[in-house]
């Protein structure tokens, strides 16, 4: 295998010790490996931001609107700046949308759902959103630099996401109606569930076989993940005065969190994921309609990078 050793990690552990630059460097299985990493968050960015992209139109305060506006402008530039990282290890830019619209490729359980509400967009924005920042903080430690420099542009402007959302959220919680409250508190007991799988099953006892994982690419277990994630926000949630005592509960003698109030059903989940959620159709026709009506400037442009 020809590899650049072009950056030397003081971590201890031996997977993250050599680093990644060149693309035409790397050994093929490696290669596919980060291929499918960052095509899968081209998806993830693209199709996540339609949750959003439906709600613009009834933004209820224009301050909100702008914001709105510029975190949908923001998904779409991370959707860009990955599927560039995708390219340069062989993935066609279409093709990766294609292969999802045509089912070969699949997506997480939150990009499954919509908002029924604008104070569930701000609540589940703010729970995903935190998730996926530490998810980026772990991926951007991983061994190819190219996608590790890339989360780290992407993580700067997550952070405004979720400061939108925090602010938001806040405000709903603090001058928002009776009705507004009720409908934060639903999300939030709603969105927690969601983001807790979203994770992925636990697997402390199986990652080490993972090859993302032997690979450096994916640096943590989803246990630690999740962890790391419940140790940041719970805080925050106290902090808004959320009813986090309702869901969690710290385990002194474990060292972790337990989730009593938010049963999980993996095999419930991994049925949905296969069927599709309630969004994910609607999803797919946005996103297939689009690619239709541009499909000439597409192949214009092709033709002039050709
Ligand atoms: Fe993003
Ligand atoms: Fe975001």
């Amino acid at each position: 295998m020809t590899t650049t050793r072009s950056a030397v990690t003081s971590d201890d552990d031996p997977r993250l010790a050599v680093k990644f630059q060149r693309w035409d460097e790397l050994d093929d299985d490696y290669r596919k490996l980060a291929r499918k990493m960052a095509s899968f968050q081209v998806l993830a960015e693209l199709v996540g931001v339609m949750q959003f992209v439906e709600w613009l139109p009834m933004v209820p305060d224009f301050c909100r609107k702008q914001m709105l506006t510029a975190k949908i402008q923001d998904e779409v530039g991370h959707g860009h700046v990955m599927a560039r990282v995708a390219e340069d290890l062989g993935a066609d830019r279409d093709a990766i949308l294609w292969d999802w619209l045509e089912g070969r490729t699949k997506l997480l359980n939150i990009f499954h759902f919509d908002f029924k509400s604008w104070e569930e967009l701000g609540m589940a924005a703010l729970i995903v959103n935190s998730a996926a920042i530490v998810q980026f903080q772990s991926f951007d430690k991983g061994t190819y630099l190219p996608y590790g420099r890339a989360l780290k542009k992407i993580e700067k402007e997550e952070a405004f996401h979720y400061h939108h959302a925090l602010d938001l959220t806040h405000e709903l919680l603090t001058h928002g109606t009776t009705v507004q409250r009720d409908r934060v508190h639903e999300a939030f007991a709603t969105w927690l569930g969601r983001t807790l799988v979203y994770f992925g099953p636990p697997d402390s006892h199986l990652v080490a076989n993972n090859p993302l994982y032997q690979a450096g690419l994916k640096v943590d277990s989803n246990d630690a993940l999740r962890e790391r994630y419940l140790d940041r926000m719970v805080p925050v949630w106290r902090g808004l005065g959320l009813p986090v005592d309702d869901f969690l509960s710290y385990d002194e003698s474990a060292g972790r969190w337990a989730t009593p109030g938010v049963p999980i059903d993996w095999a419930a989940e991994k049925k949905m994921l296969e069927g599709g959620g309630p969004a994910y159709e609607r999803w797919k026709d946005m996103i297939r309609t689009s690619l239709e009506k541009n499909a000439r400037y597409a192949a214009l442009a092709r033709g002039k990078a050709a």
